[in-house]
């Protein structure tokens, strides 16, 4: 199903053997849990134990963001299946924006479970072009909802003690988040050496072209000028402003949005990213802010790990 954010992989979600399915097809480690997507509040509280207190800072956060791009980590209710949460205490749970998601979990009167539509450690699908390459013959049907308006995967945050913890930068931006609770949020989304991983999928590698990617973390023109210098069999995922510099030095350039604008970014990253695995470069690089404001945030993220940790920084 088409969501704002990217495709999700759909499944009843209190069906246990329905949720099987959805590891089976993406290949998916059984130990990284899925998110719950609900179509109206009243869907969440047979999903959660929560007291008055966590209700009115839910309630707060969705008259804001939902329905759109936040997903809340909360405590479980036994209804919730274990194949769910990965047998953990906690759910994490969404209300989607997208028109066709809204209807299709309120025709099936049940909450809808929903991984990115992709195959595991592949970037996330935003065209139905991705799902068709990733899925196709997999899965009986897929619902057309044109181009993900968001392109990267939804904030996850988890409420479940504090200092409350963005978990995975996305398209609500932790400063947004802050000032809607009027409380700090810890950031605990880049994995730091000897401490466990909070959101299992964190850990895995993700998002991942087969053409090996460099990331190159600088101003622009300073970026441009680096990736200048290397062999011109290499592809360029560009700002727009430098697609005429690179396709004058004989680069093949392919844009991703403007240099100040994470948002258009967000929205074409995985896109491109899958566009430039197509072209049969030998290595692709990628210019990369090094602005984490807002959606910089969850760019940086994806950008981050699409490349391995192979990253210049200028
Ligand atoms: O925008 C999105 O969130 C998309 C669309 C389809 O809704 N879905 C998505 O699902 O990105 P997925 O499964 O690819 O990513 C879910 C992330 C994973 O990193 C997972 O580990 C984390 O959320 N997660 C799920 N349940 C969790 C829980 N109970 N506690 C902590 N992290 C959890
Ligand atoms: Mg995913």
């Amino acid at each position: 199903m088409p969501t704002e954010t990217v495709y999700g992989l759909a499944a009843d979600g209190l069906n246990p053997s329905a949720v099987a399915d959805i590891y089976r097809v993406k290949g998916r480690p059984q130990d990284n849990p899925l998110i719950l997507h609900i179509a109206t509040l009243d869907m969440l509280y047979p999903l959660v134990v929560i007291d008055g207190e966590t209700d009115a800072l839910v309630r707060r956060l969705a008259a804001q963001f939902w329905p759109g791009p936040l997903t809340l980590v909360l405590p479980r209710s036994p209804r919730v299946p274990d194949i769910i949460t990965a047998g953990g205490p906690t759910v994490a749970i969404r209300m989607p924006s997208h028109e066709a998601a809204r209807r299709l979990i309120a025709l099936s009167g049940t909450p809808i479970a929903a991984p990115s539509a992709n195959l595991s450690g592949k970037p996330s699908p935003t065209l139905l072009r991705d799902v068709v390459d990733d899925l196709a013959g997999r899965i009986p049907v897929i619902l057309d909802g044109g181009e993900c308006a968001v392109g990267v995967e939804s904030t996850v945050i988890d409420l479940t003690h504090r200092p409350f913890a963005v978990l995975r930068p996305g398209g609500v931006s932790r400063e947004a988040l802050e000032d809607c609770l009027g409380e700090p949020f810890s950031d605990v989304s880049s994995p730091v050496k000897g401490v466990p991983v909070r959101s299992p999928g964190m850990k895995y590698k993700h998002y991942a072209p087969s053409t090996p990617l460099t990331a190159v973390c600088a101003e622009g023109s300073v970026s441009l000028a680096y990736i200048l210098q290397k062999p011109v069999d290499a592809a360029v995922i560009c700002f727009d402003e430098y697609v005429d510099n690179f396709t004058a030095a004989g680069f093949l350039a392919l844009p991703y949005g403007a240099e100040k604008d994470a948002a258009a970014q967000a929205k074409k990253l995985f896109s491109t990213l899958r566009k430039a695995d197509r072209t049969g470069a030998s290595h692709l690089y990628i210019q990369m802010s090094p602005d984490k404001s807002g959606c910089g945030a969850a760019v940086y993220n994806r950008a981050l790990r699409a490349c391995g940790g192979d990253i210049v920084t200028l």
